[in-house]
Order: structure tokens, then sequence, then C-alpha cells
């Protein structure tokens, strides 16, 4: 089994360069099952999410050409509606097909995606929001069968929750009905802007991204187009943390610092500093003498990101004074609690609320991701640790990071990945 390998209390310096989105990729990539045109997508980071929903499209029958960091899809072949059981599993993101071949082909079956360890993860508001847009749902043993007759048609939807994965999975399959389409209660995240920006390249017309209410205009069909995805706020947030808690001086850079405006304010509330330079798209971080406790509830965008939680609680482990953590995004996203408990954190947990009481100091031990940010959390712990941690399960790692080892070698950090 591998395990990376950290020794502690390495101080960093220098520079990374931040890839393209997970979570911008992955519904753009989805897209292009909406024409039969070639698409190019530029920045395509090389993570294994990112090959999971390749090999979905390519069992639809789509063609996927991946060199370097630049895939061109080809939906013409696509034929199949039917999305196999063993990626619906691996990657709940494989729901977002969904709107795509309904809206293309008016029938798409899946397994119902399975929950994960954050989470029971439902997809109701995706399946609601289809309905509204015309299509008839069933649910049985095999799974989420869906099917339209004829075109969809616009509807107004308000989501219960500003679901992303809802909106995108709606907006894609608003994109091509009949009529007007109203997503109102939409996710904002900067993700949902760049999956509407793709969209309108292929000759989609929709408005308001960005914003809690979406409008969509159907078209009859979408064209072929070129995108360059934008970067990864929760990578780049988590390589201003490492620099942070090691009291280093780190700069990321391709970064758009709007995008994470939460966690860049609550960083120079710890007591570090931050230097945003918005036309290099860098963003520098100096860490303080003193790591100050800060309070963090996680929100929908713009609010601070539950996809950085885990990080900053380790960061906080470090701190000077209590802080206090509330999840309202997720029902069971403190699993990485356990893992930085054995390097000697002092953290309590209350239903949705956990209470990190900072130490002077964290120690090596042997840890394992429980989920893609916690494996992130616990790097970064270990950065700062002393001695030697070991970290397992990378596989939750490699879904989310492009070149972990790396890029946090490039920053100077004794890491290394070996198989144990
Ligand atoms: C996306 O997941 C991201 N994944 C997640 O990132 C991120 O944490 C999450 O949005 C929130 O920002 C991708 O984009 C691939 P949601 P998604 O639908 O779309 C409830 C990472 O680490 N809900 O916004 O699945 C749900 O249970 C991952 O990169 C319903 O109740 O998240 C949750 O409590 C983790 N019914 C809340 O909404 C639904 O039909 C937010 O979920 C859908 C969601």
């Amino acid at each position: 089994m591998e395990k990376i390998v950290v020794s502690g209390q390495q101080k960093l310096s220098g520079e990374v360069a931040i890839s393209g989105a997970k979570n911008a990729v992955l519904p753009i990539i989805v897209a292009t099952l909406l024409t039969e045109d070639q698409c190019t997508l530029y920045d395509v980071p090389h993570l294994a999410d990112v090959q999971t929903i390749s090999e979905v499209l390519q069992s639809l029958g789509a063609g996927v050409n991946y060199h370097g960091h630049t895939m061109v899809t080809d939906g013409a072949g696509v034929s199949k509606t039917e999305a196999p059981y063993e990626y619906v599993q691996k990657m709940r993101a494989s729901v977002l097909i969904m709107g795509p071949l309904l809206a293309r082909f008016g029938k798409v079956n899946l397994s119902m995606p399975g929950g994960c360890a954050i989470g029971t993860r439902p997809i109701d508001l995706h399946l609601k929001g289809l309905e509204l847009l015309g299509a008839t749902i069933h649910i049985d043993e095999d799974g989420v069968h869906a099917e339209s007759d004829g075109r969809l048609k616009g509807n107004d939807i308000f989501l219960r929750v500003p679901s992303v994965g809802a909106t995108e999975n709606l907006m894609m399959a608003a994109s091509l009905a009949e009529g007007r389409t109203r997503i109102e209660n939409a996710a904002e995240e900067p993700e949902i802007v760049d999956l509407a920006n793709m969209l309108n390249a292929m000759g989609a017309d929709i408005r308001g991204a960005g914003t809690s209410m979406i409008r969509i205009n159907g078209v009859p069909c979408l064209h072929g187009a070129a995108h360059t995805i934008i970067p990864d706020r929760i990578e780049a947030g988590s390589y201003l943390l490492a620099g942070a808690i090691t009291k280093s001086r780190i700069k990321v850079t391709n970064c758009i610092a709007e995008h994470l405006r939460p966690v860049l304010d609550k960083i120079i509330e710890s007591g570090a500093e931050v230097i945003v330079n918005e036309e290099a798209m860098t963003v520098e971080v100096i860490g303080g003498e003193h790591i100050l406790p800060v309070d963090i509830k996680t929100m929908p965008y713009p609010g601070f990101p539950t996809d950085m939680q885990s990080q900053f609680m380790a960061y906080m482990c470090m701190a000077e004074g209590a802080s206090h953590f509330t999840e309202t995004i997720f029902e069971n996203r403190f699993m990485h609690v356990d893992e930085l408990r054995k390097m000697g954190a002092n953290i309590q947990i209350d239903g949705k609320n956990a209470f990190v009481n900072g130490v002077p100091a964290l120690y090596g031990a042997d840890v394992k991701a429980t989920d893609l940010r916690a494996g992130a959390a616990l790097l970064i712990a270990a950065l700062a640790a002393q001695g030697e941690t070991t970290i397992g399960q990378l596989h939750h790692l490699d879904r989310g990071y492009e070149d972990l080892i790396g890029k946090f070698r490039q920053l100077g950090a004794k890491i290394q990945r070996v198989e144990m």
C-alpha cells in the first residue's frame, strides 16, 4: 500500500502553480455530452476524478483525447444512456450525466449514487428539478430511470438547498429545454459560473450564474466550444494554509483571489499576512509568528467553503487559544478529527460543532485520509508536526490534488510517496 511520508517542521518557500479546478472541470466535461461537436478544454488537471469521468463519457460512446492539460471530447458517437454501476459508485459526480443525456436523448439510467464518508449525499433536488422540466423518473433496485416524452420543457425551479450539483445538472438540462427556466436559490460557486460560461460558449443562453437566480432560455441545439478551466480555489487555499502553519512565506500562482475571499480573510484574522496581486493572479502568505484562533462556520458560496473546513481545522490545532468550527453543509465532515487527535490535537465534537484547543506542538503519527479534504488536512498538520508522519488511503488525495508530492517538494517540504 502506498503512503505519504512527511518530515515535519520544515520551513517552506518559493511558489507553486495552481491547477484547473476539480469541481469546475467535472461538470464541464459532462456538459460536452450536450453536443455532437468536438470541444476543447484547457488546464484540465490530472486527477483520478477526471480519469473516472472520462471513462464514463467513453462508456457512453463519446470520444475523449487527453494530452498534457488539454482534453478534446467528441460527442458524436454517444449512443448509450446508461452509466456503468462501478463508475457511479466510484464518483458521485457521475449523477451530472442525467441532465445532458435527458436533454439530448430523452433518457438516462444510472445506479443510485451512494453516500460517502462525509454524508448521505441525496440527489432529491436533482430529481425533483428534472421532473419539473418534464422528465418522468422512477427508482427501483437497479437505480434511477428517467425519460422524457419529447423535448424537456422550461419551468420555474426553487431549490430547497443551494445545491451545487443540482444547480449544474438543471442548468445543463434546461439549456436544451423548450422555453424559459428559472432556478431560484441556485448555488453561486465560481464553478457554477465557469460551467455557465462553457455552456454559453456552446450556444446556450444562460444569465445570472453566480447569483441565486439563474435564467436559462432553452435553445434547439448546442455546438462545440473551447474553454479554459478556472483555477482550483480549494487547492490554492490548501497550499496557503501549509505556508501559514509552518510560519513560512509562499506564493501560489494562477490563483483568483476573489474566489478565496472568505478563506483569505480568516488567514489574515489568524495573524498571517496575505499579499494579493490580482493582475498577476498570485496570492502570497507570510505565516505569523503567533497563530491566533479564529472561528469558522461553513456556508454556501460566498461564505466560508466546507471544502476548506478540515484544512483550516488542522491549522487551528496549532493556534494559541480555542477556536469553534460549525459545519453546516455536510452531516459528517469531522472524520479528520480522530486522525488529528492521533497527532496530539485537542478537539471536542458536539454534533455539527467542533471546539479546537490549540496545542504547542503536534507529533508525527501514522494516520489515514478518510476523504479528500481530510487527507489535505493531515498533510498540512504533518508539515508542522514534530517528527515523521505517514498518511495512508491516498486514493482520496489522488482524486483532487494534481502532482501533490511534486508541488510540495517544490516548496521545500520533506515529503515522499512510498510503497509500504
Ligand atoms: C459539490 O458537491 C462539490 N463536489 C463538493 O466538493 C462540495 O463540498 C459541495 O459541492 C458543496 O460546496 C463537486 O462539485 C464535484 P451539494 P455536491 O449538492 O454538489 C444537500 C470536494 O471535496 N443536498 O451542494 O454533491 C447535500 O446533502 C467535494 O471537492 C440535498 O439534500 O454538494 C449537502 O448537505 C466534497 N439534496 C448540501 O445539499 C440534493 O439533491 C450541499 O450539497 C443535493 C444536495
